[in-house]
């Protein structure tokens, strides 16, 4: 993008001599012409000649207008700025979308309807059943709480911490899976929410217990070493503002954690010196313009797109099918990229400024992923980094291979996708839970087939075409298996 002089500037510096050289081609002219070939062809000729002087033969005067160089799209002119180009690009989207937006506009009106977002959420306006599950997560958290406490003072022994963590941590997924299958008053957005809520809470739990497990093991190594050679001074920790285990078990420490945008428990999280008044109220009305812009385009383009495809897939209409897919992507996709900024960028920034939470690594230059691999270590860090910590690394220091422990965390993985979808709808399709899987066999095709800016393009297309695919296919089952039941049974 800086690159502005480039070839250009080189051409421009010698737009000078033009008029003098367009009326002369006299013996100056064939001067240089000699000289030039004599210059073996490979670069113009400079223009000043052995004493420093201007051209020989033309005084201050250039008349040279050819020079041996490439067109700016051959690679070998090295011309790099397309940054003209990439607002050309920028501008035919606003103008296609423009159209697109006039189009949905003047064939479905306004559809917009934030009434309508919150029955989404609610049946009953006195049922608040999503709510209500969400504070019951608590009891798990201060469940988790006290079998660590017990386990810091000896009261319980290991293998039973172990056991009652499990328990906990299985009630947490079973539980609120249980109640969005058998409550009826729930709906599936509300069902969506609180099944997040259990999910992260999970998360969240699991590296806490084994943080604080770590921990123990420190702490027993550091008695062992410590009597064996006892009698030296102590380090000076209590000196340092830091927290050591078990300080750290309390309700304010655990609570923290619980709210901050992070799923991997430490003892000590980096701090930031103060909140930013002004970072904090820009990511605030972030927060708010884009939650509206994404309820707007799913109910005004992406709702009557979906509507639309139900026919073609009930007539087996292939061609059709694939039309809609492609319609489809591109509502999608937006829809899709507004999202990760607004939950990335806006509320999970939003939230660490509130709790002064240094490290503020959400996600890394996905969009530049020329494999599929790059994609999953740099697109969502906090559950990367809770992958890599509680689930790879220990199954790679217990001696398995990268490749099992790869397809480990891919299906683990792949069973909270579907957990997320399945049970919301109440419907077992699979299609999430395929999508994920699929990562693995398509990162190795990627790799295998696909180098640079051609890795990048695949990369970008799964993504455009992979999601709106697993959407039609559960809207798809979605709407067999509710609407025309309905109909059928009238
Ligand atoms: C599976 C996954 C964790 C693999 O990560 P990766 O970065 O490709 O794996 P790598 O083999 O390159 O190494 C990861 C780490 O393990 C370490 N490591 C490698 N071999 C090791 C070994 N034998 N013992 C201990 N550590 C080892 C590496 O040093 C690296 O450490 P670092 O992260 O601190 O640099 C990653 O692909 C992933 O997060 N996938 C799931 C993503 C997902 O489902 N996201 C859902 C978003 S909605």
């Amino acid at each position: 993008m800086g690159d502005r002089g480039g070839a250009g500037g080189s051409r421009r510096r010698r737009t000078g001599s033009r008029a003098l050289s367009q009326g002369s081609g006299g013996p100056v002219a064939a001067e240089e012409e000699v000289r030039d070939m004599g210059a073996g062809g490979d670069a113009p000729a400079p223009d000043k000649d052995k004493d420093g002087d201007d051209d020989v033969g033309s005084g201050h005067w250039d008349l040279r207008c050819h020079h041996l160089q490439d067109s700016l799209f051959s690679s070998d002119s090295g011309f790099s700025n397309y940054r003209g180009i990439l607002n050309w690009c920028v501008v035919m989207l606003i103008l296609s979308n423009a159209r697109l937006f006039l189009e949905n506009l003047i064939k479905y009106g306004i559809l917009v309807d934030p009434i309508q977002v919150v029955s989404l959420f609610l049946k009953d306006p006195y049922s608040w059943p999503a709510l209500c599950l969400v504070i019951v997560a608590n009891v798990f958290a201060v469940a988790a709480f006290q079998v660590e406490k017990r386990l810091a003072v000896g009261a319980l022994t290991e293998q039973a911490g172990l056991l009652l963590h499990v328990v906990n941590l299985a009630t947490i997924l079973c539980f609120p899976a249980a109640v969005a299958l058998l409550l009826k008053s729930i709906t599936p957005v509300g069902s969506v929410l609180a099944l997040m809520v259990y999910t992260i809470l999970f998360l969240k739990l699991f590296s806490y217990r084994d943080v604080n497990l770590w921990c123990r093991e420190i702490r027993a190594t550091k008695a062992k070493a410590k009597a064996a050679s006892s009698g030296r001074a102590a380090n000076g920790g209590a000196a340092h503002c830091t927290v050591s285990y078990p300080d750290n078990l309390t309700y304010r420490d655990l609570y923290y954690f619980l709210f901050a945008p992070t799923l991997c428990y430490e003892l000590n999280f980096p701090r930031s010196p103060r909140i930013r008044k002004r970072f904090l109220l820009r990511r605030l009305l972030e927060m708010l313009f884009f939650t509206q812009l994404q309820v707007g385009l799913i109910q005004q383009w992406m709702v009557p797109t979906i509507q639309n495809s139900m026919k073609p897939f009930k007539d087996m209409d292939y061609s059709r099918i694939i039309e809609r897919l492609l319609k489809l992507a591109v509502p999608n996709h937006l829809i899709w990229l507004i999202f990760f900024y607004w939950l990335f960028h806006s509320c999970l920034n939003a939230v660490a400024e509130l709790m002064q939470f240094g490290d503020r690594e959400f996600y890394r230059d996905w969009w530049n992923s020329e494999s599929v691999t790059y994609f999953w270590q740099n697109w969502n860090i906090p559950v990367h980094k809770w992958c890599s910590r509680h689930f790879y690394k220990p199954m790679l220091r217990r001696g398995s291979s990268k490749w099992v422990a790869k397809t480990g965390v891919f299906l683990a993985s792949a069973f909270f996708h579907e957990y997320l979808v399945s049970i919301p709808l109440r419907m077992f399709r699979l299609w999430a839970f395929t999508g994920m899987m699929a990562q693995i066999p398509l990162a190795w095709i990627v790799s295998r087939f696909f180098r640079g800016n051609y890795g990048n393009a695949a990369v970008w297309l799964t993504l455009i075409i992979g999601q709106p695919v697993a959407v039609l296919m559960y809207v798809h089952d979605y709407y067999v298996l509710n609407h025309e039941a309905l109909t059928a049974g009238a």
